[in-house]
């Protein structure tokens, strides 16, 4: 048993065979003393082509996201019946909504009449969806509930007309979807024992979605992904930034397949390096990443949690949306005023902000351009790139073949 320093809940480790906390952070200092880190196998090779190529952006698009099942909010963003988010995924543009039994919705933003977009708005509150073509409007669970002038349309069964609907679950407070109609949803069997029973053990759910953007950019979604679980860059993309706070190149990872997590230290851990820390907790020392396969990293700081999200564009392998969120206690629960709460993760945001948009996004971008070179070699994953190396064992095992296209 473990207390939770973020939730302050008992955690039971034992009975998933996971390893406990501290004893991963002390591995993790173990390396750092060591200069060594986990390493997998072998080097991987890998081409251009996986990034640049629309056929194979078009099997991801189909056989992992409209497959298996990706995070597209916080419960918090629907918190109460007819809050509505509106998202763009990659085989379909979206419409989630809070039932009347509190239980959630993801229905195709697309009108049954003629096929306006429905709803336009990113997020907010709706008792109906009213189409602004021809104002045919439907209920929040998707039921087409009037036709405007119904006496000189004819014979239609509202019933057939109702939007189309997505696999939906609400779980670990996230709300996953499945991006195909007629597919089935299970996000325990997804994650599997390990990451389900620690995502329960974090409560996600109780805490707030404080701040949630999403950007555009023009590189393929696993170049950002991959650059979102790469410990190895810090120093030398984020010199004056990330690398003065966290240690480069050290990670301590637990595999769990389709997905993992993985410590690494801090320079706050830097007076631990020749003194034995003995039971300490070393918890405020490290930074702990969590790969949600197929397209999230959800970080784990010491008081709060970052959640990354990489989708494909709906057609250009060249583009991607990555959205970022905050996700945070109450300012009450936080034991702080709602002023002081502001002004911290107004703060916060400001800078991951900076980091994104002046040091990672500019070098992703380049790479996009790099790898559109009619004669780009083959490329290689180090050992050292740990969390990339599961990532890219899993798209290689949803999409087989796509690595040698
Ligand atoms: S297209 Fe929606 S009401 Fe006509
Ligand atoms: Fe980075």
């Amino acid at each position: 048993m473990t207390t939770d320093n973020l939730t302050g809940e008992q955690v039971d480790n034992s009975t998933l065979g996971l390893v406990d906390r501290e004893t991963r952070i002390r591995r993790a200092l173990e390396h750092l003393r060591n200069d060594t880190t986990d390493r997998f196998d072998d080097v991987e090779y890998f081409t251009a082509d996986e990034f640049t190529s629309d056929e194979v952006a078009r099997r991801e698009r189909d056989e992992i996201f409209g497959r298996v099942p990706t995070i597209v909010a916080h419960s918090s963003e629907v918190a109460n019946t007819y809050d509505f988010v509106t998202v763009r995924m990659p085989r379909n543009t979206i419409i989630v909504t809070r039932q009347k039994d509190g239980s959630v919705k993801a229905l195709v933003n697309h009108c049954r009449h003629r096929g306006a977009l429905l709803e336009k708005d990113p997020c907010g509150k709706r008792r109906l969806f009213s189409c602004p073509y021809h104002r045919w409007s439907y209920d929040i669970d998707g039921s087409l509930r009037t036709i405007t002038r119904d006496t000189t349309v004819g014979d239609v069964d509202t019933s057939e007309r109702g939007l189309i609907e997505l696999p939906c679950e609400e779980r670990h407070g996230f709300i996953w979807v499945v991006d195909r109609a007629g597919a089935s949803i299970d996000v325990a069997d997804w994650l599997g024992p390990e990451m389900d029973g620690i995502l329960a053990g974090y409560d996600l759910g109780d805490l707030t979605c404080v701040k949630s953007e999403g950007f555009t950019e023009p590189s393929n979604w696993k170049l950002m992904q991959d650059a979102f679980l790469d410990g190895y860059h810090i120093q030398y993309a984020h010199p004056n930034t990330a690398a003065k706070y966290v240690h480069t190149n050290v990670m301590a990872l637990e595999d769990f397949g389709r997905h993992c997590r993985f410590v690494a230290p801090r320079k706050s851990i830097d007076k631990w390096l020749e003194e034995d820390p003995g039971e300490q907790s070393l918890g405020a020392d490290v930074t702990e990443t969590h790969f949600l396969g197929p397209n999230s990293t959800l970080l784990r700081q010491p008081d709060h949690f970052q959640l990354l999200t990489f989708r494909p564009h709906h057609e250009n392998a060249g583009q991607s949306v990555m959205e970022m969120r905050l996700i945070v206690p109450s300012a009450e629960k936080a034991g702080i005023t709602q002023e002081r709460w502001d002004y911290l993760w107004d703060k916060n945001w400001e800078i991951l902000l900076a980091v994104l948009h002046g040091e990672d996004f500019p070098v992703l971008r380049d790479s996009q351009v790099a790898m559109a070179s009619a004669d780009a070699g083959s490329m290689v994953l180090g050992r050292n790139e740990v969390g990339n190396q599961v990532f890219r064992r899993l798209l290689k095992d949803l999409v087989p073949g796509a690595d040698s296209a």
